[in-house]
């Protein structure tokens, strides 16, 4: 078997290793070549509380509360990235500048080729500052690991960066807003590919009303730049079955920094 092939597979188990733990049984109706629509296909995979793989690194987890910007950003050296938080970090343009209890600039490499856009801080990340610290978080660290990455090596950033109360869908004028901060981040990183994290995300950028099923079956573009739609890591937690899927959604990031 050529590398490249046994680097893939290898990476395919780390995936299933890193979700669902030690034990993966497939039933013989997964079409491991990836190409059926895995979405609908009921999957057999025994789940069990598997003990943490010795490989699998640890989620980030915070060391304090309210972060500055050195705490944010991997390359210190961005200070354009550095003014811009200065800039929006007392933002009050909407009701939920008030509510706040952290403004969750988002947080990563700034010179970095992927780049992470969810939803809006939840209670964790709203509490420390930081996004996807809490559990859809810990689930986005292993989905990196299972890519090869870190999250030192991507950037993650919200569409909205105050939290909605009790976790309700964004507002218009809350993303009227705040979707321009996110703009400017996407200026300033200029990623070569970026990947929405749920509905939510991809249908403020993409100007949609569009299902999630039907824009994963798609492909779009953000101000020129490749934009890929999956799953959003809470979904993925409510719905087990979907990782599969999500993981053909993420195989594509290859593609787009490898120039493949
Ligand atoms: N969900 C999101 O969309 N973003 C976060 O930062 C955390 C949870």
């Amino acid at each position: 078997m050529q590398n490249d092939v046994l680097e893939d597979v290898s990476a395919f188990f780390d995936w299933y290793k890193t979700v669902y733990g030690n034990t993966v049984r497939f039933d013989g109706r997964v079409d491991l070549s990836l190409s059926a629509d895995i979405e609908k296909t009921p999957i057999a995979i025994k789940q069990q509380a598997a003990p943490q793989q010795a490989s699998v690194k640890k989620p980030y987890i915070p060391k304090k509360a309210t972060k500055g910007i050195d705490e944010l950003l991997i390359h210190q050296g961005n200070a354009e990235m550095k003014a811009f938080y200065h800039e929006i970090n007392k933002c009050a343009k909407c009701g939920l500048g008030h509510t706040r209890a952290n403004f969750v600039f988002g947080m990563g490499n700034p010179q970095a080729d992927i780049m992470f856009i969810g939803e809006a801080p939840g209670r964790d990340e709203d509490l420390q500052g930081l996004p996807f610290v809490g559990k859809a978080g810990q689930l986005l660290d292993k989905m990196l690991f299972a890519l090869r990455f870190k999250r030192e090596d991507v950037f993650i950033a919200n569409v909205l960066k105050c939290r909605p109360p009790n976790n309700r869908d964004p507002l218009p004028d809350e993303v009227m807003h705040c979707e321009p901060y996110l703009k400017k981040q996407i200026k300033l990183i200029q990623p070569k590919v970026i990947i929405a994290l749920g509905r939510i995300s991809a249908q403020v950028l993409l100007k949609t009303q569009d299902s999630l099923g039907s824009m994963r079956q798609k492909d779009h573009s953000y101000e020129n730049i490749p934009f890929i739609v999956t799953y959003h890591p809470a979904a993925l937690l409510r719905n087990p079955r979907w990782k599969a899927s999500a993981w053909i959604d993420l195989k594509k990031i290859g593609g787009f920094i490898n120039g493949q």
